[in-house]
């Protein structure tokens, strides 16, 4: 038994110096428009989608989440902050999209995963992207935007947002769009008091003219 443990121990040391090596030599790519080898992209994706679903469970989902007002002021934040990796109706590419690995998925489209709104695991996707934008994924482009100020309400703007951004055309992306006050959260400076309960829902009229 001790001679197992043994064995187990200098073989985990040994690939350990391995992988240290490797990383030492340089000779890792870390180039973003070199793709990962097939077998390492499973294991980060299997890592990512399982981290989320777990993490995600946790999250109380608000019952309003198809409130037109919602939508509404999620648009702005999206167009300002989002569009540029997930894109806009009609756009099929961004000059920074595609040079991003990985590419950030286009939110624009019905997850093809979809069974009433949820996954295999019965988490719902309203959860899971809730808690990717509070959070961020790590060592990819996908920020954690709650270290940028903004409220737990305004990050589920963005998600009723998305939610209905599958279904706008063009026109009905920019209407609501230009009728959302634009860019408008924490960050924007003049509205600390959006960190406070209550606070999150008012804060549009006094706000940035859409910046389209
Ligand atoms: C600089 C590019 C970039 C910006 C800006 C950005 N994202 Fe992302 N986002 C990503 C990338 C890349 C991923 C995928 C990360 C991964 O798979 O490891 C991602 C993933 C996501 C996901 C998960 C989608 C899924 O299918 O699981 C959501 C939701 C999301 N982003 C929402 C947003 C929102 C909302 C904003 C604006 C507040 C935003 N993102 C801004 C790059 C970006």
């Amino acid at each position: 038994m001790k001679m197992f443990a043994l064995g187990v121990a200098a073989t985990v040391i040994v690939a350990l110096a391995i992988a240290g090596g490797l990383a030492y030599s340089g000779s890792i790519s870390v180039a973003a428009d070199e793709p990962h080898h097939p077998m390492l992209m499973r294991l980060i994706s299997t890592a990512r989608e399982r981290a989320v679903e777990r993490h995600a469970r946790f999250v109380v989902v608000p019952n309003d989440l198809t409130d037109a007002d919602r939508i509404r002021r999620g648009a702005g934040n999206y167009d300002a902050m989002c569009a540029g990796c997930h894109l806009e109706p009609g756009e099929s590419d961004t000059e920074i999209r595609k040079g991003l690995y990985p590419v950030p998925p286009d939110l624009t489209r019905a997850m093809d995963d979809d069974h009433e709104g949820a996954d295999d695991s019965g988490v719902p996707h309203v959860a899971e992207h809730f808690w990717v934008i509070k959070h961020g994924i790590k060592a990819s482009a996908m920020a954690a935007w709650s270290r940028g100020g903004m409220t737990d309400d305004d990050i589920w703007n963005l998600v009723a947002f998305i939610q209905a951004l599958p279904e706008m055309d063009r026109t009905k992306y920019d209407a609501v769009v230009a009728s959302s006050g634009g860019h408008s959260h924490g960050t924007t400076g003049a509205h600390h008091h959006d960190e406070e309960p209550g606070h999150g829902h008012d804060h549009d009229a006094h706000d940035e003219a859409p910046s389209r």
